[in-house]
């Protein structure tokens, strides 16, 4: 079965001026974006930092899908400041450039832990030994992983979630869903990861629509992040599927975003999976532990792909690509290509229902 550990300590509903205080910190340089600045949630991270009188530097130039230029950018400043850590504060961006930034200087011989401070519950970047990179000039998406580069600390606060629009809880918490439920059904999952991706699952059916419904919910966000967090373990440690190869193809192709492209996508996904006698029995365990109608393996598949959907229209989630305003002669001029892309991505290999160029071809067609 292999080795499962966790490298993150996770601090959650903690401040993070308690974390940061546990450490000797003397230089420290905070990875984040310009809209965090705006939003006042540095400031949060230097009145901590003036506090415990650490000298720091803020790099606040990174981009939504950091480019291969920013992380340049952000590297040079790294290099020039020598810190003893970096904070990477944001979403997946600001954590992906973090550990961009880590891998870059890895290389040149200095290892710079990162303090994870998420600002959106979703990709469950904090936890995981992935980053994607976009070349602009190639048009290219460069995955790295590196289990170096799992940052050393995660400080789920609810303070940094305060402000998230609605639209970002939405695909934020759908992209969780979607790690947690192919992480549960994909070919490399174990008892390990699928404790965690099922308690997950039930973290973000509970709480994602009381914070959707109501961002005051400091309870709901603190559960949102956990469960995310936790989605993230997992799929770091089992894999996805090919839900996470049709959305990025989607996401990158039309750009939208991961998370609502994952969202749009999942109820069709888990009905095509579910011809398959395995992942069909997993979507009924998930589905059981839901508490949704499953008698049989049949209806637990069914059940769950409909509490997607249900999940999907009360957030203003589109339930099809047409709805996400893809114009239709465009868009199926290019299923072959999207289908090749897609049954390339690395995602496909965990997927445990075996699929062709055609049946790719098929569910292009089907989610449209
Ligand atoms: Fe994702």
């Amino acid at each position: 079965m292999g080795i499962f550990h966790v490298k993150t300590e996770i601090y959650s509903g903690i401040g993070v001026r308690e974390v940061l205080g546990k450490e000797n910190l003397k230089k420290i340089i905070i990875i984040t974006d310009s809209i965090m600045v705006k939003l006042g949630l540095v400031k949060i991270v230097e009145t901590a930092l003036n506090q415990l009188k650490v000298d720091y530097e803020i790099f606040d130039e990174v981009e939504v899908d950091p480019t291969l230029e920013s992380v340049k950018k952000g590297l040079e400043r790294v290099m020039k400041f020598v810190p003893d850590k970096m904070i990477a504060l944001g979403g997946g961006s600001a954590i992906d450039s973090a550990k961009a930034i880590y891998y870059f200087m890895k290389k040149s011989g200095k290892e710079i832990p990162i303090i994870a401070i998420p600002t959106t519950s979703g990709t469950g970047s904090e936890v995981t030994s992935y980053a994607v990179i976009t070349d602009k000039k190639k048009k290219l998406k460069i995955p790295i992983k590196d289990e170096d580069m799992i940052p050393e600390k995660a400080i789920l606060d609810p303070v940094f979630t305060k402000t998230l629009p609605k639209v970002v809880v939405a695909d934020g918490g759908i992209d969780a869903l979607t790690h947690a439920i192919e992480s549960y059904t994909c070919k490399s999952a174990n008892f390990y990861t699928q404790t965690f991706a099922l308690t997950a699952i039930v973290g973000i059916f509970k709480n994602v629509l009381r914070v959707y419904n109501n961002i005051g919910d400091e309870d709901g966000r603190i559960e949102m992040g956990k469960a995310s967090c936790m989605a993230g373990i997992a799929f770091d440690r089992s894999g996805l599927g090919i839900n996470h190869s049709v959305a990025h193809v989607i996401g990158g192709r039309f750009h939208k975003s991961h998370g609502r492209s994952n969202g749009v996508v999942l109820p069709y996904i888990i009905k095509f999976n579910s011809s398959d006698k395995e992942t069909a029995k997993r979507y009924w365990e998930i589905s059981k532990r839901l508490g949704l109608p499953s008698e049989t393996k049949e209806q637990g598949a069914e059940s769950l792909a409909v509490a997607v959907e249900v999940l999907n229209r009360y957030m203003g989630i589109p339930s099809c690509v047409k709805e996400m305003g893809i114009d239709e002669d465009t868009y199926k001029e290019l299923i072959p290509v999207m289908a090749k892309s897609a049954l390339e991505d690395i995602c496909t290999q965990g997927n445990i229902k075996e699929v062709s160029q055609g049946d790719m071809e098929e569910i292009f067609q089907m989610i449209y």
